[in-house]
């Protein structure tokens, strides 16, 4: 019977043969060979490479001062603790985000409160941003999920009402722009980009802030190094020893150049991998827009998204598996997956911290169960993609109800 064709986990034929891993970096000949050019200059931490990526980075988004560190978690950190984020403020973010979103505001000493998301894009809505203003709240941390832009305007209009800042978790939102607008340039306080593994460009391990602001990219800058003087990098270099002075408690969070040759490389190729992206998610978009189980996430035209993550959201009401089930189903049919993410304030430590009340977020709650990542990554063929939707359409035809 079509669509009840036996599924690999319960003992049929897999879709495919090798498993199809969730993402695959797409590095080169340039990246080995700058890697090797590094290596090979005797300058390995922080220096002239990762100087040259952060102005090329300032130049792609269009932002005054770009800063590069080693994650964008350390990026989300020092902008709010460059924006004074101390303890009994409260910082209001999305639930529907990686850990570190909100681990920094708790690293601040900060209070985390969430406002539920839309069902479009899964991005913070804007309306409930405002239900959890209070006088506590000193910042907004929206996070452009999977690279749809949030509802910048609004959001901006309402920090501004309230004077307090937006920092954005822009770790999948790289070529994300707003009604045209690069994030970075945007009138936030800070944005916080990713260069983890499975970005859309990768140093491995890395991440950027960007500013306009010249005060927070010099508190970022010292607090990334330490929290000594300016330039201190240079310590080491050929201009010969210089003293630094402690100027505050820093931390250890700067990019270094081994990191950066890479985003070197990686840059020029930013356009390219886009558009295969783009590609994959138009074949994906095809061929699951028919299929009533699951549910696409869109934006409006207005917006250029990053397409950083494929997010099915599987309406399992309409099947006899829940997303565990299938998530394990099409593993099976030798496809890799994600979950991003299962709500931040449901997890044990928020949940027990805060006391989490089932029905507060209705939205992250529902998608906390459904949501299931496929992969979307440059080097995936048209055939890898093909097989993907296979996978999917096998497992819902099989657990149909
Ligand atoms: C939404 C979001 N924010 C922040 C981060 C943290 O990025 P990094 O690993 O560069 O610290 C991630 C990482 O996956 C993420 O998905």
């Amino acid at each position: 019977m079509p669509g009840k064709r036996k599924i690999a986990i319960a003992g049929g034929k897999p879709t495919r043969g090798k498993f199809l891993p969730f993402h695959r970096p797409w590095f080169g000949a340039e990246e080995e060979r700058e890697l090797v050019a590094t290596l090979r200059s005797g300058w390995v931490t922080r220096g002239e490479r990762a100087e040259e990526f952060e102005k090329r980075f300032a130049e792609y988004t269009g932002a005054k001062y770009a800063v590069g560190l080693n994650s964008c978690t350390a990026a989300l950190h020092l902008s709010l603790l460059s924006l004074g984020i101390k303890p009994g403020d409260e910082v209001i973010t999305s639930p529907i985000t990686f850990a570190s979103t909100v681990n920094v505001i708790e690293h601040c000493g900060a209070k985390p409160v969430f406002a539920d998301v839309l069902p479009d894009d899964l991005n913070i809505d804007p309306e409930q941003i405002r239900k959890k203003l209070s006088r506590k709240t000193k910042a907004i941390l929206p996070v452009h999920f999977a690279g749809f832009p949030c509802q910048m305007d609004e959001i901006l209009s309402l920090a501004k009402k309230r004077g307090i800042a937006v920092v954005e978790d822009a770790a999948h939102a790289i070529e994300t722009r707003f009604q045209g607008k690069k994030i970075g340039v945007l009138k936030s306080a800070a944005a916080c980009f990713s260069f983890y593994a499975t970005k859309n460009i990768t140093t491995g391990e890395g991440g950027m802030l960007t500013t306009n602001d010249p005060k927070i990219e010099e508190q970022v800058r010292i607090l990334s190094l330490h929290g000594i003087s300016r330039d201190a990098w240079k310590r080491y270099g050929l201009e010969g020893y210089r003293h630094w002075d402690i100027l505050m408690p820093g931390y250890k969070y700067n990019m270094f150049d081994l990191q950066a040759a890479l985003g070197l490389c990686q840059m020029k190729k930013i356009d390219t991998f886009w558009k295969r992206r783009k590609q994959i998610v138009d074949r994906y978009n095809q061929a699951f827009s028919d299929e009533p189980a699951l549910k696409l996430l869109s934006c409006s035209p207005e917006h250029k998204p990053a397409y950083h993550l494929y997010v099915l959201v599987i309406r399992t009401e309409m099947l006899r598996a829940d997303r565990d089930q299938i998530m394990n189903a099409v593993q099976a049919e030798g496809i890799g997956i994600g979950i991003h993410f299962r709500s931040v304030p449901e997890h044990p430590y928020y949940r027990e911290k805060y006391g989490y009340r089932k029905g507060a977020l209705p939205i992250a709650e529902y998608v906390t169960e459904r949501v299931l990542s496929i992969p979307l990554f440059p080097a995936m063929t048209d055939r890898e993609a093909d097989e993907v939707i296979a996978a999917v359409k096998k497992v819902i035809g099989y657990y149909r109800k």
